[in-house]
């Protein structure tokens, strides 16, 4: 361990002096916001990078340095900085007036792109984030079915205020949770028989993000198909990051329909917005025309610039035959990092599907979150910082998100950074895994 502690504090130090200027404006940062952040996962050791400008797939810093951007920001930029398509969208939303106050074209339009794409929407409701879609969806949940448990997965995440990375968040909304293990098939079973009548819903990632972008057993969403069904709870997928993976999200590619799905990130084409909707019966209780119908409020639910990026990123870009020939050159992707990473029989793992991906150091997938060992999380920050000192931006936990504007090129560029890390570090891969 004490040999790669030494490699991290080696590698922050040479980003700390290539990074001059980032480090100062991190340091004035601190004076209003604490600790210089506003959104914790973008912060880093020793200091994150100021990201002055985007283009295309890349960005670049303060200090002028340029990077292939494989934050993607958390799967949000599937459309990259620059697309012309969707800043001539807004544009458009902009001039002809925003705040409106009113129904608007737009959110009719997107609701209609969103309801014909994926299988078990009928209808939608918009809000602001993928959070508040969840709040939406569990909260549905409870009135719906008139019980108080939701069961969700030990390092899930839904959202600030609803997540299980390690366990139950202090910030978390005060809702009674029962959580049980990503991918436990007999544990879940045992657990939802046992809450029975008393749980309102699932809630569940198809592909567990930022637990390790773990897949979902397929054997193991039949089941919460099947029980929910059984025992009356509703069952939510929430699709805020894998809607993009193919033309349907997962829910098209498993052929399972939950009760209510949420959505967000890139179905707002790169500007903030949420959705949480499911079939006419359950989202009926939205109607203002019927009685005793519950009034969801928001703002901004319908703002138009998002409202507006998203029915041109849905309809001209990212249209089901995109979707479906992106996923299948990304996925051939993480294929071949793993082609590669075996050939050099080094302990490294491109887990996830299709355009989400995480590096794990383990020669096997990570089928749990229980997998994911100590020395794998220990190695994090050198990938993280050794990455970024050649040119690729990741995820400081390991994820890298691929987008539309990139090219073979790029994803070339990304592999061999990779190569050089594996060939530089295999030893100490090795020994830290063994510690
Ligand atoms: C699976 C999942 N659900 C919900 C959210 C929350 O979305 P937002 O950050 O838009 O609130 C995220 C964000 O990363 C997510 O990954």
């Amino acid at each position: 361990m004490e040999e790669l502690n030494h490699a991290i504090e080696d590698a922050r130090s040479r980003y700390a002096s290539a990074n001059p200027l980032s480090q100062a404006a991190d340091e004035k940062a601190a004076r209003y916001l604490p600790g210089g952040n506003t959104r914790t996962v973008l912060h880093y050791e020793p200091f994150p990078l100021t990201m002055v400008r985007g283009d295309g797939a890349e960005l670049t810093d303060l200090d002028g340095h340029r990077y292939i951007d494989m934050v993607g920001e958390y799967s949000a930029a599937l459309f990259g900085h620059s697309d012309e398509i969707i800043k001539a969208a807004i544009h458009k939303a902009l001039d002809s007036g925003v705040a409106m106050g009113a129904p608007t074209a737009y959110e009719r339009e997107l609701a209609g792109l969103l309801c014909e794409r994926f299988p078990s929407l009928e209808q939608v409701r918009f809000c602001n984030s993928g959070t508040e879609a969840n709040i939406m969806a569990l909260t549905t949940a409870r009135v719906v079915t008139g019980r108080n448990k939701l069961l969700a997965f030990n390092d899930a995440y839904h959202g600030g205020v609803i997540k299980f990375l390690g366990g139950s968040c202090k910030l978390n909304v005060p809702f009674e949770f029962v959580l049980a293990d990503y991918n436990d098939i007999e544990g879940t079973a045992e657990l939802i028989r046992s809450e029975g009548e008393e749980l309102a819903a699932v809630i569940i990632e198809p592909i567990l993000g930022a637990g390790g972008n773990i897949q979902g057993n397929r054997k193991f969403l039949q089941m919460l198909r099947r029980m929910t069904k059984e025992i009356g709870a509703l069952l939510i997928f929430d699709e805020v990051k894998t809607a993009r993976l193919g033309p349907a999200g997962t829910q098209g590619m498993l052929d399972i329909d939950p009760d209510l799905t949420t959505l967000g990130k890139f179905i707002g084409g790169g500007l903030p917005t949420g959705a949480f909707g499911g079939s006419s019966e359950v989202m009926a209780h939205y109607n203002p025309r019927l009685d005793s119908s519950f009034a969801h409020a928001g703002t901004f639910n319908n703002n138009v610039c998002s409202m507006a990026a998203g029915c041109a990123a849905l309809s001209k870009i990212y249209t089901p035959q995109r979707a479906a020939e992106f996923f299948e050159w990304s996925e051939a992707f993480r294929l071949s990092l793993n082609d590669m990473f075996a050939s050099k029989a080094v302990p490294m793992y491109a887990n996830g599907m299709g355009s989400m991906i995480a590096i794990h150091f383990s020669s096997e997938p990570t089928k749990r979150p229980c997998d994911i060992t100590t020395g794998c999380r220990s190695l994090r920050p050198l990938l993280h910082m050794e990455l970024l000192l050649d040119g690729v931006l990741l995820c400081s936990r390991g994820d890298l998100f691929l987008s539309l504007p990139m090219n073979d090129s790029h994803l070339s560029k990304v592999r061999l950074a990779l190569e050089n890390f594996a060939d530089r570090y295999k030893p100490l891969i090795e020994h830290a895994l063994q510690a």
